[in-house]
């Protein structure tokens, strides 16, 4: 195993597509996904494409950490998959904006409008069939990863510019904005008594 050179945002390899991997279970396709597996856990990401490590093939390597499963949707944790030839269906219209980095563009971070629903699969690395459906962070982190494989890197799929910057600013702006949310929540007046509920209260009291 090798921990592998990321190849950086302006490099051509990360603008073109990918090639299809004719058979996921080949050792060459193994050997890489072990290097790239120890790449990732070496930066401590939550995803990979072959072709941030030079490699010009459709595989991709993703997981959902414990801390990115979101309260409000049914979402669970994912370990580590890789994923061979993946494609990607969305499920329904919704478009939700969520924070991302990319470790070809480094210390950068932008708010990227996705698919908030999707269905992915591909073939594991034994050549069997995978099919998920995904949501919040999970659905995020595979179109992140899905894009690398067609050259698309994620400020490409940007429609607010002033939403991209070095990654402390956006943590800045991040944390302002959701305590400006925090605040406007707080100062909501309280909902007005619903009269016949107050009604209902007075005779239940009687
Ligand atoms: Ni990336």
């Amino acid at each position: 195993m090798a921990i592998l050179k990321i190849a950086r945002m302006g490099h051509p390899v990360l603008s073109r597509r990918s090639q299809e991997v004719a058979d996921p279970a080949a050792p060459e396709i193994r050997a890489l996904v072990m290097d790239m597996l120890e790449t990732l856990a070496d930066i401590d990401g939550a995803g990979l494409a072959a072709p941030q490590v030079h490699v010009s093939k459709r595989v991709v390597l993703f997981r959902v950490p414990v801390e990115r499963v979101s309260e409000q949707e049914d979402d669970e944790p994912i370990g580590l998959t890789a994923l061979v030839n993946p494609v990607i269906e969305p499920l329904g219209d919704e478009i939700e904006r969520g924070w991302e980095g990319c470790l070809s563009v480094p210390g950068m971070m932008g708010e990227v409008p996705r698919h908030a629903r999707i269905r992915y699969s591909g073939l594991d690395l034994e050549g069997n069939a995978v099919s998920r459906e995904a949501s919040g962070f999970h659905a995020r982190v595979v179109q992140h990863e899905c894009d690398h494989l067609d050259g698309i890197l994620y400020p490409m799929r940007m429609d607010d510019l002033t939403r991209f910057g070095f990654e402390a600013e956006m943590r800045r702006l991040a944390q302002a904005e959701a305590a400006a949310e925090a605040e406007a929540r707080e100062r909501e007046p309280e909902p007005e008594l619903d009269l016949q509920d107050a009604d209902e209260t007075a005779v239940a009291q009687a």
